[in-house]
Formats: C-alpha cells, structure tokens, sequence
C-alpha cells in the first residue's frame, strides 16, 4: 500500500533533502510512493503524482519543494475529513506523511486524530514547532541572515549608521535571537522579551559616540514596535494574518531617539529560498528516512524529531499543541554582547 507525501504551508529549505529521504527509505522496501501536489490542496483536488528513485535523484541541494505547496487547509477550506477521504481512497494511500509547520501539522493531528495515519515531519524557519531541538529549513534561514548582517555591518560603518534588519519568526524570536548572536547584532528585539526603545537608542548613542561607526539592531517581525503593537499587512489569500512591517517604525523611532541615521532592510522571502546548508539536508534525509520507517511500521500519529543524537517519534499534537517561544536563556547569553 502507498505511502503517500506532502509539503503544505510556507516553503523552507530542505524540503526536497526530506522528500528524498522519505522515497528512498520507502521504495527499498518495495513500497510505492505517492507524491501530493501543493500540499493540502492537492489532496483535496486528487492531484498525485508517482514518486521513484529517479524523480528523488539530485534535488538533495535544491530549494523549494519538488511537490509544491500551499495555504489551503482542509478545515478552513474544506468539510474536513470528507475533503480528503475520498481522495486518500481513490489514490490507495494507507500512511501520509506530512511535511508541515506548526498550522499544517495541527491539521495533520485533527485528520490522525479522525483516523488517517498520518506521520509529520516539522519544517519552519521559524523553528517554533515543539519536542524537536530544531525545525527544517531554521539553519539556513539563520546562515542567511548572518550573510546579510556581514554586509550590511559594512555599509552600516561606511555611514556611520544604525542598521535595523527585520526577519521572520511569525510570533517567535528564534530567527532574531540566533542570527543576532551569530552576527554580532548590538540590539535584538523579539516578540518574548519587552524591548525598551528608550534605553536602547542611550545605549546607541553611547555606542557611536565612543567611536563605534555602524550599529546592527535585529528586529523580529512579530516584535512589538515602539506604540507597543505587532505590526500586521493584512491577510493572505486563504485568509491568514500576515506580519511584517515592524522595522520600519522601529528606525524611524530609533533616528528621532538617537539623531543617528537609521536604515531598514527587510529579508523577507530571501530567508526561505535557495540551497538548504549542509545542517538542512542532512537533517532532512534523517527526517525522511525516519519519517518513511515509521510509516511503513504502521505508526499513525506521530512526528520525527531531532533529539540530542537522535531521530525519535514523539505525538503529533503533542509537539504542534502550542507554539515553541525563544528560550529565555538564549535570549540571555545574545544579550551579553549588546552595544
Ligand atoms: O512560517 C514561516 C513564515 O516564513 C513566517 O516567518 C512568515 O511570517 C510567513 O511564513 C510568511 O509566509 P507567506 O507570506 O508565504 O504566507
């Protein structure tokens, strides 16, 4: 019986390192997989695709997903179970695994929990996703953002100004906080710790007026700006909020403080393209393999994660039931080396 495959929500890279773990691991065993298109969309339209070893071969390195993906989700969007059933039915699919964020795999968990065995694998740069040490896609997302701390610090220096460089996250500051520490950032702003705009542009002051030439203030997109607000842009096409914005205000906020130019660059959609890090694929295949054994053992509700050494199963609700904050901690240790 086939073991049938999606990626839904926000792409990330390493999905296609995890798509090639999943067949490989699967068609040894002489199982058939079924790849979905466009992730919860697919399914629910009946697009399927036969997935061998061939169609898995070089995209190890390559971005994006092979399969495609979407915002669609059966609940929102759908009746539900009976959107899919009929689907999963008419393409013999007896496991699906799921490639997903927190919102895909909260889906995931309400078709497992109505009966479709279902296996997750947790990809987001957002890295938000419970019971795992790291999501797919989080380390290239960070290593991205480092390169472009690098540069802009120079720039930065070249006008004596203040950098503000605003990332992804939705409601976490994971991406900020390890970007930030990696890339030497003065100030990090996350959605988990109150940032304190006033003391912070003393201490940028403080900072240029020392001789320092350049600051680099990392802002996350779901960080309160200076009225104490996440600054959202409206909704998507299938209706969810989408956040962004902040970084604007908090310079225009930070040159009125300081009387220091203050410039923004928004990474955007920059944080989930292109090649996966090695970090990325290697996590991807292992997901994969892993993801594709435990189908085949018949597991029905669970999500592989990375746990010290291992790859483990743990339940799939359990790990997407609540969003994963910054530890407090890491907030901490980037802190010490603030401006
Ligand atoms: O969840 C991943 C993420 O990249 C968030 O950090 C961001 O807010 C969101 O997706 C944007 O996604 P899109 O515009 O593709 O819906």
């Amino acid at each position: 019986m086939p073991v049938g495959i999606l990626t839904a929500g926000g792409d990330c890279p390493g999905l296609n390192a995890a798509i090639r773990g999943v067949v490989t691991r699967v068609i040894a065993e002489g199982e058939d997989v079924v790849g979905v298109e466009e992730g919860w969309r697919g399914l629910m339209e009946g697009r399927f695709s036969g997935l061998g070893r061939d169609e898995v071969r070089g995209i190890i390195g390559r971005g994006g997903t092979i399969l495609g993906t979407s915002r669609m989700d059966p609940y929102e969007h759908g009746s539900g179970l009976a959107s899919v059933s009929g689907t999963l039915a008419e393409a013999d699919i007896e496991t699906l695994v799921v490639i997903g964020g927190d919102g895909s795999l909260r889906t995931a968990g309400k078709l497992a929990a109505e009966g479709v065995p279902i296996v997750g694998i947790p990809k987001t740069i957002d890295n938000d996703i419970g019971l795992t040490d790291v999501s797919l896609g989080f380390h290239t997302a960070v290593q991205i953002v480092v390169d472009a701390i690098d540069r802009l610090t120079t720039t930065a220096e070249a006008h004596n100004r203040i950098m503000v460089v605003e990332v992804m996250g939705r409601t976490t500051g994971w991406i900020a906080a390890v970007a930030g520490m990696a890339g030497g950032a003065e100030a990090i702003l996350v959605p988990e710790m109150d940032g304190d705009l006033e003391a912070l542009s003393d201490r940028l002051v403080a900072r240029h007026q020392a001789g320092h030439h350049y600051s680099i203030v990392v802002v996350a997109e779901g960080a309160a700006g200076p009225g104490g607000e996440v600054k959202t842009a409206g909704v998507d096409a299938f209706g969810f909020t989408r956040i962004g914005g902040v970084g604007e205000e908090i310079a225009a906020e930070l040159e009125e403080r300081t009387g220091f130019e203050a410039r923004v660059m928004s990474l955007g959609y920059l944080q989930r393209g292109g090649a996966p890090t090695a970090f990325d694929r290697v996590l991807g295949t292992r997901f994969g393999i892993k993801a594709g054994e435990l189908a085949m053992e018949g597991r029905r509700d669970v999500m592989v994660a990375a746990q010290g050494r291992e790859i483990v199963p743990v339940g799939l609700l359990d790990a997407c039931s609540e969003v994963r904050h910054l530890d407090t901690r890491r907030f901490e240790e980037a802190s010490w080396f603030f401006a």
